[in-house]
């Protein structure tokens, strides 16, 4: 490939522009785009030209026995799982994650579990000394963990150095202080990390290695995120959590062996990360008494149920335009439930303050979230608390009607196991065999409205059954 003219990529995303931009036009990202001297990924100019001569590829027909891949398990319950059942080799895997969330601590306690299941061993280090990494690893307990360490940003070296050891799991740590001679611009570049990521990528391939690369989530400037990366490798992790509160979640962006969408549940203590096998048990633990505004949501991560607190805080607002705050949900989404509310239900609560949270740290991500924040809504307005010991899921559309979730039977399970007894549901849902969970089938939003509220909506019924006895009810 020819040497080019400088160009103009986004560190974000990787995109490449004709000129310089404020703000990236691909990912909308602002200030990510610098100019990077580089070799342009640009089409050869004589496609199509040379075609039917040289090699032919091979073609090969969709049935065969393919074995499932051989897994190296961690004997971390929490983080097998997410993998899809143990790390694949030849596999590479990136863990994203803001700084300071958790990523060294965890790779290391990863590197040690697997070494001391007998694999072989690499964690090395651009961003820390070999003390540091020690200090941190006497810490944690795992001294005398069969791990190598290499503090080395070098990548030419610590390839030479993995192909004469041959490990069996490679932690680079991050791919963002890797650099490479051949490339031209300076480290942390797209450039660099892509080209770093692509030859850790092809010896993991080439000696059936699994390479774990871990990659700082960056808020802007000249360093390049690990989006840019996503698409090399098999399998993308991002590591989360609120700073503040202890709980960290794995979560499984994209898997090429196992299901997206799964996530691992952690807490940061001061020996480490320790697992935590019961999520709900811990997102909801810090409930306390009833309070109006507070509805648990009864969610799905991946295969795993969840139950996690939706906290609202409706108050009155000066005049001008009202603040709407959001933690761990998406904010244009508590704008479609208002004004659904609004349009559907006459529940208007457009000229208030509305704060929204969901407890213990967690991004939720389901629309099926969307009938507990409808109703930590309406009981933040109408200073009501709900029933303690109801839980709430159903997608709610524009029009108002609540549209069945997956997975209905999985929450019913897991909430009558946290002692709940009533679930305000989709109309759909049908009580679980044995679940022991009453089923309120909510078909609108206008009834949920009227239950917390007494408002009557349009399309609600005439009579202001504030209890909601009866109707649409069902036992298991
Ligand atoms: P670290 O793994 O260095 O984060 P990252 O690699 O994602 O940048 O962990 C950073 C934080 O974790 C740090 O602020 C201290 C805290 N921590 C603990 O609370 N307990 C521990 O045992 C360890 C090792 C770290
Ligand atoms: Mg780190």
């Amino acid at each position: 490939m020819a040497r080019n003219a400088p160009i103009f990529v986004c560190a974000e995303c990787g995109a490449v522009h004709a000129r310089w931009a404020g703000r990236c036009d691909s990912c909308g990202a602002w200030n990510a785009v610098h100019e990077e001297a580089g070799v342009a990924a640009s089409l050869p100019k004589s496609v199509g030209v040379a075609h039917g001569k040289g090699r032919a590829a091979t073609l090969v027909s969709l049935e065969g026995e393919e074995p499932a891949p051989p897994r190296l398990s961690a004997a971390v319950e929490e983080l097998d799982r997410v993998l899809g059942g143990g790390l694949v080799p030849a596999s590479a895997v990136l863990v994203g994650g803001d700084p300071g969330i958790g990523k060294s601590t965890l790779l290391l306690q990863a590197a040690a579990a697997f070494a001391r299941q007998g694999a072989k061993c690499v964690y090395v280090s651009g961003e820390e000394a070999t003390a540091q990494i020690r200090m941190r690893a006497s810490r944690l307990g795992l001294q005398n963990a069969p791990v190598s360490l290499s503090a080395e940003t070098d990548l030419n070296a610590i390839l030479a150095m993995l192909e004469a050891e041959k490990p069996a799991v490679v932690v680079v740590d991050s791919i963002q202080t890797m650099w490479l001679d051949s490339v031209d611009s300076a480290p942390g570049s797209v450039s660099q990390v892509r080209a770093a990521a692509h030859a850790l990528t092809a010896f993991a391939k080439r000696r059936g290695a699994a390479v774990i690369l871990v990659g700082h989530v960056t808020k802007e400037g000249q360093i390049a995120g690990p989006r840019v990366v996503e698409h090399m490798v098999d399998t993308v992790l991002y590591f989360e959590g609120e700073r503040g509160h202890p709980f960290r979640i794995l979560r499984a962006v994209k898997n090429r062996f196992g299901p997206a969408a799964e996530i691992g549940v952690f807490e940061m203590t001061g020996k480490g990360l320790a697992q935590v096998g019961n999520p709900s048990a811990l997102f909801l633990s810090e409930r306390g008494r009833e309070v109006p505004g507070a509805a648990v949501f009864a969610g799905v991560e991946g295969t795993r149920p969840v139950l996690v607190e939706i906290q609202a805080l409706v108050a009155p607002s000066p005049p001008g335009s009202p603040r709407r705050a959001v933690v761990g949900w998406d904010s244009s989404r508590l704008a479609m439930i208002l004004a659904v509310l609004e349009a559907r239900c006459g529940v208007a609560l457009s000229g208030n303050d509305i704060y929204l949270n969901v407890a213990g740290g967690l991004r939720v991500g389901e629309p099926a979230a969307d009938l507990a924040v409808a109703a930590a809504l309406l009981s933040a307005a109408g200073g009501d608390p709900l029933p303690a010991e109801a839980v709430f899921f159903g997608e709610i559309s524009l029009s108002g009607a609540v549209r069945p979730a997956p997975q209905a039977d999985t929450r019913l399970r897991e909430a009558a196991r946290l002692g709940f007894n009533v679930a305000f549901a989709p109309s759909q849902v049908k009580p679980g065999a044995n679940s022991g969970m009453t089923v309120r089938r909510i078909e609108h939003l206008s009834a949920l409205a009227e239950m917390a509220l007494g408002v009557d909506g349009p399309a609600a019924g005439s009579g202001k059954d504030r209890t909601g006895t009866g109707r649409g009810d069902e036992r298991a």
